[in-house]
């Protein structure tokens, strides 16, 4: 197979207005005035041919040439797109392509400061660290080479924070990053607190590692034991109600802290012989173990819905072969990246884990006319996630055939199991997709959508009415299609309590607020079911919802298998990026 220019170009991709403003502000080459030098199509071909080199170790050039014409078109069709530093460094000087990293923070100033030097140079290149800051002994317990006494975690992390703040990422994206403390540690109160204020550590998403020992004491009502981590000794106790109690306050206030399951994240460690995880990446869904590093990518289901017998059904033959695709260009793109420290790059290439998830979930909702808070779409869920992962573990296993598996295999859980002879450690992860989302127009990861219908204020206050396309179309076709009406849900947000909207429509397209938080929580579980790694997803609530409420998503969240859970209520922050006018 030969590629010619003509095929490239003829094949560009269609690009939305909105698109088009996030590739020319961050993603594509330019020039020492800051004007793009690549169009998104050039972007496309330097990331599908750079990716593809690898294939040069495997298969020779002809193989290269083949895959390279396959990845462009996966991207360019927008049926999969890897996670943004791929789309921004491949082929260029950075050369870093993965999104995630995890970095050991050990109890010493030496290690402590090598911990914030490696942030900072992964926060150039556009990925986000996660850090457990577990191992840090306690506030005021003392330190022997200088006598004096040790600030404690809390304060260490406003170090981070402060360096995040100097460091965009690779200059155009301002570093993420992850604290998690154990709910066991000394200073967990202090921690639970830290982020009071907006402005508080604001580069900082935080999470209480909960252990199960924890969950045991909270279901007794029971005091547990708080522990030095240096010491390993018990300094005291506290009961794990109040606890709970000042966690879940906190959450309802503001967002934060959210919770990560540390016990049961262990147990899906592919290689607990290398180390225990302690921290996941900013997002929640990637836990790793120190100085690890994984490249995520998602698969746009919007892509996949198809007409059967005058139904819409979900495609999974057309599926099934662009997931066989996606994991040989993950795979394929950590020969290609370059790492930011040797131990990075030794560990990536020891376990080679990647995360392939989905994107416009809730778009293939809407075509199958499925809803999103229903038994049937919970079902789907299951479904598709099962076929999904079965997929990617079949292909992780068919590269193994050819390329070996993973280094560390011997030392890993498969290694005893059956059929389990795989090219990559993990292989599913479900993403938030802020930004591939966009530039793919669908909807993000599997969160509903916020609004079927918004207003875009465009140059000068122009405004202009932007329409979910599924919304508008089955609007149209039956017949209650008006720009009157499109402006009403704009400032509404949802449909739910209109009058002149049928009822089979109302309850196929909701929205996010019109989701209890119950079912939130249960699509989360249901995907998790069936993801190797861990599932990034918000638990939307409503402005008046009240602490009693997060008590029961929480519950509900550990209960149901859940790695983790973040809440969002409604208006708890100052500054929210997405909002709807909720006056009308
Ligand atoms: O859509 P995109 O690939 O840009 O990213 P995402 O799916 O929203 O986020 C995936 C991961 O990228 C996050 O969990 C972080 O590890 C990292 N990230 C980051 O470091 N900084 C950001 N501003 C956004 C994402």
């Amino acid at each position: 197979l030969k590629l010619d220019n003509a095929m490239f170009q003829n094949n560009g991709p269609i690009i939305s207005g909105n698109a088009k403003v996030v590739l020319e502000r961050r993603y594509l080459r330019k020039n020492d005035q800051g004007d793009p030098i690549e169009t998104p199509t050039d972007m496309f071909r330097r990331v599908a041919h750079h990716v593809a080199q690898a294939e040069m170790r495997y298969g020779g050039s002809e193989t290269a040439a083949e895959m390279e014409a396959i990845f462009y078109s996966m991207m360019t069709e927008f049926r999969f797109l890897p996670n943004s530093p791929t789309l921004m460094n491949a082929g260029r000087r950075l050369g870093q392509l993965a999104a995630c990293f995890v970095l050991p923070v050990e109890d010493s100033m030496e290690g402590i400061f090598d911990a914030l030097k490696h942030a900072a140079i992964i926060h150039k290149s556009g990925g986000g660290t996660g850090f457990s800051f577990s191992r840090l002994r306690p506030k005021n317990s003392r330190v022997g080479t200088t006598g004096g006494v040790a600030s404690g975690p809390v304060s260490f992390m406003k170090v981070f924070n402060t360096a995040t703040e100097q460091v965009k990422q690779g200059g155009t994206r301002r570093g993420a990053n992850m604290a998690i403390l154990r709910v066991d540690h000394p200073d967990i109160l202090e921690f639970i607190q830290c982020k009071e204020k907006d402005s508080d550590l604001n580069n900082f998403n935080i999470s209480v590692g909960i252990t199960d020992a924890f969950m045991d004491a909270l279901k007794k009502g029971s005091d547990y034991d708080l522990i030095d981590p240096r010491e390993k000794r018990i300094t005291k106790k506290l009961s794990s109600i109040e606890v709970f109690d000042t966690l879940v306050y906190h959450a309802w206030k503001n967002g934060d802290p959210g919770i990560v399951f540390l016990d049961r994240i262990n147990r899906d460690n592919p290689t607990p012989a290398l180390g225990e995880i302690e921290s996941t990446n900013p997002c929640g869904e990637q836990p790793l173990l120190p100085m690890e590093s994984c490249n995520l990518g998602s698969v746009n289901l919007a892509k996949f819905v198809m007409e059967k017998e005058g139904a819409a059904v979900i495609d999974f033959e057309g599926l099934s072969q662009t997931i066989y695709h996606a994991i040989r260009f993950l795979d394929d793109v950590i020969d290609m990246s370059l790492y930011p420290i040797p131990e990075i790059e030794r560990m990536v290439k020891g376990n080679r884990k990647i995360g392939l998830g989905v994107m416009g979930f809730a778009d293939m909702l809407y075509q199958l006319e499925i809803p999103y808070n229903s038994e049937k779409g919970i079902e789907t869920a299951e479904t598709l996630m099962k076929f999904f992962q079965d997929t990617a573990h079949d292909a992780s296993r068919a590269l193994a055939e050819t390329r070996g598996t993973f280094e560390n295999f011997e030392q890993s859980v498969y290694k005893d199991r059956e059929g389990c002879a795989y090219r990559n450690a993990t292989t599913t992860t479900i993403a938030p997709t802020g930004t591939l989302s966009i530039i793919a127009g669908c909807s993000s990861g599997i969160e509903p959508l916020f609004a079927l219908s918004f207003t875009r204020t465009i140059m000068d206050n122009d405004e202009m009415i932007e329409v979910n396309p599924v919304f508008e179309a089955t609007a149209r076709t039956r017949g209650f299609y008006s720009l009157e009406l499109m402006k009403m849900i704009a400032r509404k947000g949802g449909i739910q309590g209109l009058g002149n909207i049928p009822e089979d429509v109302k309850r196929v397209f909701v929205t996010a607020h019109d989701i209890t938080p119950e079912w939130h929580v249960r699509m989360q579980a249901a995907f998790q079911k069936y993801t190797d790694n861990a599932v990034s997803k918000t638990v939307n609530l409503h402005r008046n919802a009240e602490v009693a409420d997060v008590i029961k998503v929480y519950n509900l969240a550990y209960d149901l298998g859940c790695k983790g859970v973040t809440i969002y209520r409604d208006g708890s922050k100052d500054r929210q990026v997405l909002s709807v006018n909720k006056n009308e």
